[in-house]
């Protein structure tokens, strides 16, 4: 039988039920219909689906859906607040730190996460945190503009 319990979704407790063997990436996608966070390398190595657990960012194509049991899952579609993006998404379109964009909903989640553990972050925690965000279009030097930004404010 496949588990049901519940959890929190962008600021929503809500009953779930979710397949015994289907990954966080999939639950959102294909069950609640929430497309931010995409599928990459399916393998843990570029970062395109990452979402925060409890603030903290995971790869949600490892995860288990069944994981969220109890814990609070944020997508970049629970960032902006009535109607106002998020500060890291409007320092990613003040910096034009995306190109095709296909990394950038995993990236600006990443950034969440960095700024939910160093409110101020250095530029070496920075490359640190995103190492596991992969661009292929390289706009690596203007996500840490944004970032740069961000920990001085
Ligand atoms: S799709 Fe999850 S890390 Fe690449
Ligand atoms: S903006 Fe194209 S992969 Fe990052």
């Amino acid at each position: 039988m496949n588990p049901s319990f519940s959890t929190t979704i962008n600021g929503q407790n809500q009953e779930v039920q979710v397949k015994s063997n289907q990954t966080l990436l999939e639950f959102l996608r294909d069950d609640l219909k929430l497309k931010g966070a995409v599928e990459g390398c399916s393998v843990g190595v570029c970062g395109s689906c990452t979402v925060l657990i409890d603030g903290k960012p995971v790869s949600s194509c490892l995860t288990l859906a069944s994981n969220i049991e109890g814990h609070e899952v944020t997508t970049i579609e629970g960032l902006s607040q009535n109607g106002d993006l998020d500060p890291v998404q409007q320092a990613f379109l003040k910096h034009q730190a995306f190109q095709c964009g296909y990394c950038t909903t995993g990236m600006i989640m990443a950034v969440k996460g960095l700024f939910n553990a160093h409110p101020h972050p250095t530029e070496e925690q920075a490359r640190d945190y995103l190492s596991g965000n992969l661009c292929r279009c390289g706009t690596y030097k203007e996500v840490l503009a944004a970032v740069a930004e961000l920990a001085n404010e």
